[in-house]
This record gives structure tokens, sequence and C-alpha cells, in this order.
């Protein structure tokens, strides 16, 4: 059984939100949104299709789950941008952060590879679980410790279909 966490609509007008807070802010950069695959593919494609203003898009991805509900804690990363980072100013798009590793393995390798600006946006996020502090700089919504699927987040490989954000109930 899957308990509704987060509404269609609530992510909607969330995601819209950030959008305009996006555009405004980066008026007059070079904006690089930087995907990161997969859990992050819907908040990323509906972002990009409400930001008002000229930016590029590409998508980055990176393995520490595997199929485990829990992080491994190493980051590697699976497949590299193919556009340019240097003197970008990237936007990390990001599904959830729960304890802050991944987030914080890009950030670092972003910047070695030249990016000018990097700042996060992250629909979800986990404030107990956090082991490494990372700056969200465009933030969806705090959760309690839960193990939540839908809206491109899947449970090993399933439910990323699902329009709402729920919590997997096994009974
Ligand atoms: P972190 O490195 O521990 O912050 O984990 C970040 C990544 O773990 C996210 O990008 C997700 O892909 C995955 N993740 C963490 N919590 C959840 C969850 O509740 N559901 C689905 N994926 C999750
Ligand atoms: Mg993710």
């Amino acid at each position: 059984m899957i308990d509704e966490l987060i509404s269609k609509e609530e992510i909607h007008s969330k995601v819209k939100e950030i959008a305009q807070q996006v555009s405004r802010d980066y008026k007059d950069k070079d904006l690089l949104i930087l995907g990161v695959l997969n859990g992050a593919f819907l908040f990323c494609a509906d972002l990009v299709r409400q930001i008002e203003m000229a930016h590029t898009i590409d998508f980055i991805s990176v393995s520490s789950y595997g199929d485990e509900t829990i992080s491994s804690g190493t980051v590697t990363i699976e497949h590299k941008p193919k556009k340019p980072i240097e003197d970008k100013d990237v936007l990390l798009v990001e599904d959830i952060i729960d304890t802050g590793n991944t987030v914080d393995y890009l950030i670092k390798t972003l910047s070695n590879m030249g990016a000018r600006s990097i700042r996060v946006a992250s629909l979800l996020s986990k404030p107990s679980r956090r082991e490494v502090d990372v700056p969200i700089h465009y933030k969806g919504f705090d959760i309690e410790d839960l193990f939540v699927i839908g809206y491109g987040m899947d449970m090993a490989g399933s439910y990323r279909g699902l329009p709402y954000i729920g919590v997997y109930k096994d009974d």
C-alpha cells in the first residue's frame, strides 16, 4: 500500500515557485541546469518548463545506493555531463537530500571542473538524516525520516512514474 505524502497539486505549485525564484536569480547569468539522474528527471522536466529565461540542460548520474534504501556513503560518477561546466552558473537539480553525501561530492566535483557558481535545488530534504552539511538554495519540502517513492523516486527501480510522492507501507 502507498500512503500519499505530497500531492500532485502541492508539487506543482512548489515547482512553479522555485522556477520563478530561479528565473529572477539567474537573470543575466549563464545558467546550466544539471539534473541528477535518475531520481530528479521529473522535477527537472517540470522545472525547466517553467523557467522563464534562456538556459541549457544536461544530466549527471551518480551511484551510491544500488538497490539498497540506505546510502553507502561512497559516491561515484556513472555518467558525466556532456556540456562544458567551465564558467557556467550551475544549478544542480536533485530529487532528495538525505545524508548529503551525494550533493557534497557533486559540489566538489563541479567546482574542480571549473563551474563559476554552483547552487542546489532539491525537491525534498530529510534534515534529521544529514551527515554532511550541504547548502540547499531552493528547497521544496522538508520531510521526516521516511523512504519516499514517486515523482521520479524509486524503490529498487519501481514507482518512479507516480504523479505524487508517497510512502510505501509493507503490509
Ligand atoms: P544522500 O547522498 O544520502 O543525500 O542521498 C541522496 C540520494 O539518495 C538521492 O538523490 C536519492 O536518489 C536517494 N534517496 C534518498 N532518500 C530517498 C528516498 O526516501 N527515496 C528514494 N530515494 C532516496
Ligand atoms: Mg537523486
